[in-house]
């Protein structure tokens, strides 16, 4: 296994890139099958998550082919309407809007019940909810989500919780039904209004995406067309707390700053000094950080997917803040690996008490999700010493070439070399996707 090496207390200075959202990526990929035609998607970012989607969507029988190494080819012509088992949506939680996508194609879908990072129970009951409002009969069986509809019509859908997949997968499904679909208490995020304006640019009609009434008015069919993915505003904001954990001084380029306006205020209120431009921004920290107190909620409050990495930032603050989490109800696993780093933490149910350090000290660690991957590595770009974290392929399902990117805003940073980097030549476009023929299609 793959691990970093980090040798801690350089200030970050620099420019970064940031990539395609990758919360984006993984829903716009999926969405492409509803097309008839050829896609070609740009910005996509180069990770272990889109790997695993375009091998998925390629076993299913889509023909994928990389043009560069942020373009992408999606051509679904060839697709049947396979049986997706759990070997396949294990891989990844995202898989879920396989489901979404083979009902606005088919009207019909076979799904297994999908997997995913372990930071809560991740229900999928208003998916579910969704479906059944626009004519869908969905059975569960042996771990199988069976859909099945005579037609799919427009219908009323109250989400009873604000849910990014429920409301992406819903708009997938009813792109093409017969009437309008009404999303109501719709998830605002911008890869919800990213996934919307894919849909549109290949002539579905959907208005409302980024507010929480969402109206999906069907069409008959989706033309392929060519699309570029928004940037990624979990990416930034985990580069902008690199540079503040290092007293750096980094502009942050290929981002939409009115995406990030929650994290840029936090941000600034412990100490950060921010200057926004057109499409980018300039993070600089030469004082101390202070204390502050935080609640993850949906967009446009404060992002849960940011949690770990501001406990991080936190815990080199001066005196007590406190982090609520608002969204998952098991999401701060990380903390004893934190902890092993220096950090002073006390869990009750979904609070942690912040007591600030001045130091963090290198220890060996391991990244127990995504997330929480890139908040040990903040903290080891702060500590005294090298520390080595384990587990890196959690990272590198969501943050593309982070080593790199680091090492150009001179940070010490290896990674030791034992599995391949994301980003494999990815090229179907020959036919040559051999495991296509022993899928099994859906009656
Ligand atoms: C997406 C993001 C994830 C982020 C999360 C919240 C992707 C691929 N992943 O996950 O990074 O942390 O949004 O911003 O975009 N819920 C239900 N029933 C459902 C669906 C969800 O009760 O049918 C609950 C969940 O348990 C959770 C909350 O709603 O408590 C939010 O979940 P949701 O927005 O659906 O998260 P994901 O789309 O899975």
């Amino acid at each position: 296994m793959s691990v970093f090496f980090v040798r801690g207390g350089i200030s970050l200075k620099g420019n970064v890139s940031i990539s395609g959202a990758k919360n984006a990526a993984v829903a716009i990929i999926p969405a492409a099958l509803i097309s008839n035609t050829p896609c070609t998607i740009e910005n996509i970012p180069n990770i272990r998550d889109v790997d695993t989607l375009l091998d998925i969507i390629s076993d299913m029988g889509a023909r994928v082919q990389r043009l560069d190494e942020h373009t992408i080819v999606i051509d679904p012509t060839q697709l049947g309407c396979p049986v997706v088992p759990y070997e396949v949506t294990k891989k990844m939680r995202a898989s879920y809007y396989i489901l979404g996508a083979l009902l606005g194609r088919f009207g019909k879908a076979d799904v297994a019940m999908p997997g995913g990072c372990k930071i809560g129970a991740r229900p999928i009951d208003q998916h579910i909810k969704g479906f059944r409002a626009i004519g869908v009969d969905i059975k569960m069986e042996n771990g199988m989500i069976k859909a099945r509809s005579e037609k799919l019509a427009g219908g009323l859908v109250y989400f009873d919780t604000v849910s990014v997949g429920a409301t992406i997968n819903v708009m997938l499904a009813s792109v093409r039904a017969a009437g309008t679909t009404v999303l109501e208490n719709a998830a605002k995020e911008p890869h919800v209004v990213d996934v919307a304006n894919f849909l549109n640019t290949l002539g579905a009609d959907i208005l409302g995406a980024g507010t929480d009434i969402i109206r999906v008015k069907g069409v008959k069919s989706l033309t392929g067309r060519s699309y570029s993915i928004v940037p990624d505003q979990i990416e930034a904001g985990t580069f902008m707390l690199c540079a503040m954990a290092t007293r750096g001084d980094v502009e942050i380029s290929n981002v939409t700053p009115k995406h990030l306006y929650t994290i840029t205020d936090k941000l600034k209120d412990v100490g950060a000094v921010i200057t926004e431009f057109d499409d980018s921004i300039r993070v600089q920290m030469s004082g101390g950080i202070s204390n502050t107190n935080i609640k993850t909620m949906p967009y446009p409050g404060f992002p849960t997917d940011m949690q770990p990495q501001m406990v991080s930032l936190l815990s080199l603050a001066s005196g007590t803040s406190i982090v609520t989490e608002g969204i998952w109800e098991s999401r701060f696993k990380y903390v004893d690996e934190l902890a092993r780093l220096g950090a002073k933490l006390r869990v009750n149910d979904r609070t942690v008490v912040i007591e600030g350090t001045n130091q963090f000290t290198a220890a060996p660690v391991k990244a127990t999700d995504l997330r929480a991957g890139a908040a040990l590595v903040i903290a080891a770009l702060a500590a005294k010493g090298t520390t080595k974290i384990e587990h890196v392929h959690h990272i590198e399902r969501g943050y593309e070439d982070i080593v790199g990117k680091l090492q150009k805003l001179g940070a010490d940073i290896v990674r030791s070399d034992d599995s391949p980097l994301p980003g494999a030549a990815h090229d179907s476009g020959t036919g040559s996707f051999s495991s296509y023929s022993s899928v099994r299609e859906c009656s």
